[in-house]
């Protein structure tokens, strides 16, 4: 059995990466099919003439990945469940139609777009699902929302038969301005605020004003698949920094100039870690000295359950460096759309015509009811709320893990709404865990499948499992992990 590949001359990536990326887009554009079964790593080698050690690096990396699985003394296939198989252009579907060639050649000029694990698709089968970033939807505040709605409704004057600011509603600009000043140390007026549909219409902004074809974008690895995916579409170059316990290595930023480096700071995805305050200041030190520009994805800093939060890094910027990001989608609901850009001083007209030219501004109903919720005090009540209603999940998920697997390393505990279990030797690899998980209705979830990448040579994916529990009741939690721990038994015996 052979595959049809070989490799360019003029390669970008190195060799195990050029294998893995050509044998991945195999995958997601179907000429490799779901379950069909790759040649071994030696046959390989031998086809292109690499090592076999290069071949079983690429092979591993696209394992850990979710793509591939190896099924003892069988051999090799395409993963069943691809990590981002529904998300593939459909460019690559096979069509005889001309109109669909046509359109196929226009977006095969295009970099292949992948998106964000953002909706589990095992969910409706799952009894427990430690899907990350969820909030509990029995914890949003629909009797205060429905009245501040209606109320609104009740006087709109013009507002919902006319154009607005495209940054956003005033009032709503100037809480949130009041907002990140008390919780995260950040100094802005309501002119630096941009209300924007989320954090991804926020990177959508960010790249549409600064990133074009090989703009450097520094990103950290593992990192959140929707900003990954967003600089490669833009065909941002790519410039993975590893993370350890301290948040992005900046000892490994690379020699490059006019940057865009996107980091989470807070929390990072997927591995949970705090950048350390030594680390901050030094990447604010590289963004000024190089002109680069770092994007603070600040998703879920509202929910840190030890100390006080460390100062955004926007709050720390004496350069005006950092574009701040903040969302609502994690502290409301995601299904309102909603969150916050703040923006340089120098990148504030720019800003303001580019939302205005992507799409005139964000509806002004939920504005003005959050705007509302934010005055009248409800909003720092929900915050506290919900915060300590995570931090018993939390506390249920760790001892539960403990009490099933003996004593747990896990990452990001102290603050989010997941943690990552990094997995004892013992245990079988994180993909193998999840299957076995599915099978018994309950989904856990690899660095992968749950919404981030590893890039570069960092295999650590396979050893750890990412934990949501901030939508589950503490006794779904038990239940949950009672259940995985019987499937890995059953799978070790
Ligand atoms: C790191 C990170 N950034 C951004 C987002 C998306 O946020 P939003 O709903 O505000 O677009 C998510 C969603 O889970 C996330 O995990």
């Amino acid at each position: 059995m052979q595959l049809n590949l070989s490799l360019a001359e003029d390669r970008k990536l190195n060799l195990q990466n050029e294998i893995f990326e050509r044998i991945r887009l195999m995958i997601l554009d179907g000429r490799i099919k779901p379950g069909e079964a790759l040649p071994a790593t030696r046959t390989m080698s031998t086809q292109l003439q690499v090592s076999r050690n290069t071949m079983t690096i690429a092979y591993d990396r696209l394992r850990a990945e979710g793509y591939i699985e190896t099924r003892r003394s069988v051999g090799t296939f395409v993963s069943s469940q691809l990590p981002d198989s529904a998300l593939y252009t459909p460019a690559a579907a096979s069509s005889t139609s001309a109109a669909h060639h046509k359109s196929a050649e226009l977006m095969l000029a295009a970099p292949p777009l992948r998106s964000q694990a953002i909706v589990n698709p095992h969910h409706n089968k799952l009894t427990v699902d430690f899907w990350v970033g969820r909030p509990d939807p029995h914890s949003f505040p629909l009797k205060a929302w429905s009245q501040l709605i209606a109320k609104r409704l009740l006087a709109p004057g013009s507002n919902l038969t006319e154009y607005r600011d495209p940054c956003g509603v005033v009032e709503f600009r100037e809480q949130i301005a009041r907002h990140v000043r008390r919780a995260r140390g950040i100094i802005a007026t309501r002119d630096d605020v941009f209300v924007i549909g989320g954090c991804q219409d926020g990177l959508n902004l960010i790249c549409r004003l600064l990133v074009k074809e090989g703009t450097s974008a520094v990103i950290e690895t593992p990192c959140y698949q929707g900003a990954a995916f967003l600089f490669e579409s833009f065909r941002a170059k790519l410039h993975p920094v590893p993370v350890d316990e301290k948040g992005i290595r900046v000892d490994q930023l690379p020699g490059v100039k006019n940057a865009i480096v996107y980091v989470t700071p807070s929390h990072q995805y997927p591995l949970g870690v705090t950048l350390s305050l030594e680390r901050r200041l030094e990447l604010l030190n590289w963004a000024s000295q190089t002109g680069s520009y770092i994007v603070e994805d600040d998703y879920d800093s509202d929910f840190r359950y030890h100390g006080s939060p460390l100062t955004a890094l926007k709050g720390l910027d004496r350069s005006d460096r950092v574009i701040y990001l903040g969302t609502f989608s994690k502290c409301m609901g995601a299904g309102l759309r909603l969150g916050y850009a703040i923006l340089p001083s120098a990148m504030r007209d720019a800003g303001r015509h580019m939302k205005a030219l992507m799409n005139n501004g964000q509806p002004w109903l939920e504005q003005a009811a959050l705007s509302d919720f934010m005055s009248n005090g409800s909003y720092v009540h929900h915050l506290r709320r919900i915060r300590r209603r995570y931090m018993a999940r939390r506390d249920a998920l760790l001892e539960a893990l403990n009490r099933h697997f003996g004593e747990c390393r896990t990452l990001g505990a102290p603050a989010g709404m997941h943690l990552a279990w990094q997995l004892p030797d013992k245990l079988p690899a994180a993909a193998d865990i999840a299957r076995a998980a599915l099978a018994r209705g309950v989904g856990v979830y690899t660095p992968t499948s749950g919404g981030s990448t590893f890039l570069g040579e960092d295999l650590r994916g396979d050893r750890i499992v990412i934990l949501g529990f901030s939508s589950l009741t503490e006794k779904e939690i038990e239940t949950g992990i009672a259940r995985l721990a019987v499937a890995i038994k059953d799978m070790m015996s």
